[in-house]
């Protein structure tokens, strides 16, 4: 128990995962904190839900482990779902039941000897905001309340960590401003483990973003570092045709190599900084293809951390 106490919601060693001759993920390990919210951010077909399937021990991997708070998923499995709630990509809702007697039922899953009771399903009613719904059968719901009643589910047992794949596909724009909001919310009581393709998702939502790329981890770090947004203009990018690298003074600025006489440049520069080495470029002879200021720092790293290697 004490273990329980101390051990982080999610430790992942190693883990793999083949499907014939595909390894769909990595090698992976990392870890999820007491009050973090991890983004799990990549691509279609990276390996995310593979890898949340693991994590929840819905399916075994070729190589590796995963304890939640502790407890091995594989071989400690009741305590380890006991301290989960997921809300997987397809949320499987039963039809006819409606709202009310679908989370009882739930609930009497997860719990039969029914110490989640009313009084643990009526707070939920209205955190999430489910009282329009609640004699409804849920197959008459819109997407973002089957959302609303798949986080429901997943609150039942007031678990340490919540995992959601992809909770916010599918949702309009004012569902996915009030379900994120609803996220970050619940954040302050759950360690949160969310998997999404969409950029600004994990740069709003996460604490911490991890990026997969072809099942392998190529990045993990906070959404504003891995941006490299440290000024708060954002860097200057520039984008520059010459033979040989363009010169600057700023020994901080940096010049990439991208083949064929390319060159991208980005300084930390205020506006004056930057037209004085715009001025200099041209005046070296340099032909300045382009000259801006980068705001979507995250999306330029996902891309090229995630297109680098040939795409997928
Ligand atoms: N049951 C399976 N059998 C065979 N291959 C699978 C299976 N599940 C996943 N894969 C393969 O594993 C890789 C990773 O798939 P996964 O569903 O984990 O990606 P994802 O990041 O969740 O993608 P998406 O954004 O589309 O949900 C893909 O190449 C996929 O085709
Ligand atoms: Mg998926």
């Amino acid at each position: 128990m004490n273990t329980a106490v101390s051990a982080p919601p999610v430790q992942a060693d190693g883990l793999t995962r083949d499907f014939g001759s595909v390894r769909a993920v990595s090698e992976l390990t990392f870890r999820v904190d007491r009050g973090e919210i991890v983004g799990l951010l990549g691509p279609n077909g990276a390996g995310k839900t593979t890898t949340l399937r693991m994590l929840t021990g819905s399916l075994i991997p070729t190589a590796g482990s995963v304890r939640l708070c502790g407890f091995d998923v594989l071989r400690e499995g009741p305590q380890a779902r006991a301290r989960l709630g997921f809300l997987p990509e397809q949320m499987p809702l039963y039809g006819e039941m409606t709202v009310r007697d679908f989370l009882g039922f739930v609930a009497g899953i997860k719990d039969p000897s029914r110490r989640i009771g009313r009084e643990r399903i009526a707070p939920l009613r209205e955190r999430l905001d489910l009282g329009a719904v609640w004699d409804r059968p849920t197959r008459v719901l819109s997407r973002g309340f089957r959302q609303r009643v798949g986080l429901a589910q997943a609150l039942l047992g007031d678990p340490d960590l919540l995992i959601l794949d992809e909770p916010t596909a599918g949702l309009d724009p004012n569902q996915i401003r009030e379900f994120r909001s609803t996220v970050r919310d619940l954040g302050r009581e759950h360690a949160i483990l969310l998997s999404t393709h969409i950029l600004p998702e994990a740069l709003e939502v996460c604490d911490r973003v991890m990026i997969l790329n072809q099942g392998r981890l190529v990045a993990v770090d906070r959404p504003d570092r891995l941006a490299g947004t440290a000024s708060p203009e954002g860097k200057l990018i520039g984008r520059v045709r010459s033979p040989a690298p363009p010169q600057l003074e700023d020994p901080g600025a940096r010049v990439l190599d991208e083949t064929g006489g390319l060159w991208r440049i980005e300084g930390d520069w205020d506006q004056r900084e930057s037209d004085a080495a715009l001025r200099a470029l041209l005046d070296g002879g340099a032909e300045v293809l382009e000259w801006r200021r980068g705001t979507a720092g995250l999306e330029e790293v996902f891309r090229r951390l995630t297109l680098g290697e040939g795409g997928s």
